[in-house]
C-alpha cells in the first residue's frame, strides 16, 4: 500500500487529500496517514496542508525500495526488491534466499554492510549511506561452464551505466573492476550454487563507491568514489535502476551468452588491453601484453615468445593501474 500512495503522489502535482486518496484505494483515512508516516520515514519529503491534502515535494535521497520501483521498468531484475538499512553481506543475505527458493532477478541493497565481501577473500568496506551495496540473484537455465560470461557481461552494464548516468568516462579492469583513471571506483563479485552439470543460482554482487571522501589507509591511494570525481550528488536509486536496466539489457536478453557484439564492447571499454600485466600460474607469476578477451572472456595475454596464454581467473596486476 505505501509503493501504491507513493505513486498517487508522484503522479500528482498538486495537493491531493487523504479522502481521495483514501477513496482510490478503498483504505481508511488512518490507513492513508500511517503509510504517509513510513514513507516520511523512508525519505519522501511530504507537505500536508490543512483544507489541501499531500504534495511530494522531493523523492528520498537514500536508498529506497519505493522509489527504485517507481522508475524500473524491467522484466526481470529487480521485480522483486528489498532495501535493508544494515546487514553483513547482501550476497549472504541473498544467497540464502536464493536456497529458499527465492525467484530470479530478486535483488537486495543495504545501506551498510558490516561484513562486505570482495573477491579472494577480501573484504568490501563503505559506511553508511557512501555507497551502493546491491546483489542480483539469478536463475540462469545452463551449466556451470557455460555462464562464464556473467563476470564481463556485468562489468559491461554496470560500466555503461555509471558512464551514462554520471556522465564519467570510467573504464573496466579485467574482469570486472570498474575505474576512473588508476583508481577503483566499483567492485563485483560472482557467487554460484549448482549440482555437476545446472546452475541452481547465481549471486553477482555489486559494490559502487558513491558519496566517499576517504577511504581505509591501505586502498586510498587506489580507491575513488563518483562524488570524488564528479564532485556531484546523484540520485542514488535512479542510479540503481540505470544500472539493472543495463543488467537486465547485457544478461537476461542476451540469454547469459557472450556476443561477438558484447566482446567487442567489453575490448572497447577495458582499461587493461594494450597494458602489460602480471598473473600468477600455480607459483609462478608471468608477465606479457593483454591483447585481447576471449569469446568466453578470458584475459588474452602475449608472452615474450609470442604465445598467447589464457587467463581466467584470479589476480592480475596492471602496469600503471595496480
Ligand atoms: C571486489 O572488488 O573484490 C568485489 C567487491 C564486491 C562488493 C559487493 S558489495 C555488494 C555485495 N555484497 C558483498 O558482500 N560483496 C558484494
Amino acid at each position: 500500500m505505501q509503493t501504491k500512495i507513493a505513486k498517487i503522489l508522484y503522479e500528482s502535482d498538486k495537493h491531493i487529500s487523504g479522502q481521495q486518496i483514501s477513496e482510490q484505494l478503498g483504505v481508511s483515512r488512518q490507513a492513508v496517514s500511517k503509510a504517509v508516516k513510513s514513507l516520511r520515514d523512508k525519505g519522501f519529503e511530504i507537505e500536508s496542508i490543512t483544507n489541501k491534502g499531500y504534495l511530494l515535494t522531493k523523492m528520498p535521497q537514500k536508498l529506497c525500495e519505493e522509489a527504485i520501483s517507481f522508475y524500473l521498468d524491467t522484466k526481470l531484475i529487480g521485480r522483486k526488491i528489498e532495501v535493508l538499512d544494515t546487514v553483513g553481506s547482501t550476497n549472504d543475505y541473498l544467497k540464502k534466499l536464493g536456497s529458499q527458493g527465492a525467484q530470479s532477478g530478486t535483488v537486495v541493497l543495504a545501506r551498510e554492510q558490516t561484513a562486505g565481501k570482495g573477491r579472494l577473500g577480501r573484504t568490501w568496506q563503505s559506511k553508511k549511506d557512501d555507497g551502493i551495496a546491491l546483489s542480483v540473484l539469478l536463475r540462469p537455465e545452463k551449466s556451470p561452464a557455460e555462464i562464464s560470461s556473467i563476470t564481463p557481461l556485468t562489468g559491461l552494464a554496470v560500466c555503461r551505466a555509471i558512464n551514462d548516468f554520471c556522465r564519467l568516462d570510467s573504464r573496466i579492469k579485467w574482469p570486472n573492476d570498474i575505474i576512473v583513471g588508476k583508481k577503483k571506483l566499483v567492485g563485483i563479485l560472482t557467487e554460484m550454487s549448482a549440482e555437476f552439470d545446472r546452475v541452481d543460482y547465481t549471486v553477482t554482487g555489486i559494490g559502487i563507491n558513491v558519496k566517499n571522501t576517504t577511504f581505509p589507509d591501505d586502498i586510498a591511494h587506489k580507491a575513488t568514489s563518483v562524488l570524488l570525481e564528479t564532485g556531484r550528488h546523484f540520485d542514488v536509486n535512479k542510479l540503481v535502476v540505470c544500472i539493472l536496466k543495463n543488467l537486465e539489457r547485457e544478461l537476461v536478453e542476451n540469454h547469459y551468452n557472450l556476443s561477438g557484439t558484447s566482446v567487442a564492447d567489453y575490448q572497447l571499454l577495458c582499461a587493461t588491453i594494450g597494458r602489460s600485466v602480471t598473473f600468477t600460474r600455480g607459483r609462478r607469476k608471468i608477465s606479457g601484453m593483454a591483447v585481447g578477451i576471449s569469446n568466453s572472456g578470458e584475459l588474452e595475454v602475449m608472452l615474450s615468445n609470442g604465445t598467447i596464454s589464457t587467463v581466467n581467473s584470479g589476480e592480475v596486476t596492471v602496469q600503471g593501474i595496480y
